[in-house]
C-alpha cells in the first residue's frame, strides 16, 4: 500500500496529494499540469527539468520523469527565455499524452512497453479536457 505525500507547486502555491513511488511527471499530469517530455520519460532530453525544494530548504534541479515521489516536496516550474533568463510563464500546457513521447509512434511504443499506459493516456486526456 502506497503512502501519500504533499507536493506544492510554485509560484502558484498549489498543493497536491501524490502517491509515494509515482514519478514526479506522472503526478503532475494526473493533476493536469503538463511538462514537455520529448524522450518519453527516459531521462535523456532534459525538457522536463524542474527545481525541487526539499523540506530542509535545499534546492536541486532534476528531471521530473526520473524523480520518484518519496517525501513531501515543493517544486518550482518556470518557463524562462533562454537568452536573458526572464520568466515568461509559470505553466506550460500541451498535449498531456506527450509524457509518453512527443509523437504518436513513441506513444505506441510506450504502450507496448507498459500495457497500463493505455489507460493512463486516456485518463490524462480526460483530465485535461476537464481542466
Ligand atoms: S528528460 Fe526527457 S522527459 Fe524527462
Amino acid at each position: 500500500m502506497s503512502s501519500s505525500h504533499a507536493l506544492t507547486i510554485l509560484p502558484a502555491h498549489r498543493t497536491l496529494a501524490v502517491n509515494s513511488g509515482t514519478s514526479l511527471i506522472e503526478a503532475l499530469v494526473d493533476h493536469s499540469i503538463f511538462l514537455r517530455s520529448d524522450c518519453c520519460g527516459r531521462g535523456t532530453c532534459g525538457k522536463c527539468l524542474v527545481q525541487l525544494i526539499q523540506s530542509d530548504g535545499t534546492k536541486k534541479e532534476t528531471s521530473a520523469c526520473t524523480q520518484q515521489i518519496k517525501s513531501n516536496l515543493t517544486i518550482a516550474v518556470y518557463l524562462c527565455h533562454t537568452d536573458n533568463k526572464e520568466v515568461v510563464s509559470s505553466v506550460a500546457v500541451k498535449n498531456p499524452q506527450s509524457i509518453y513521447g512527443d509523437d504518436v509512434v513513441s506513444r505506441i511504443g510506450a504502450i507496448d512497453m507498459k500495457r497500463d499506459s493505455l489507460d493512463h493516456l486516456q485518463k490524462i486526456v480526460i483530465n485535461a479536457i476537464e481542466w
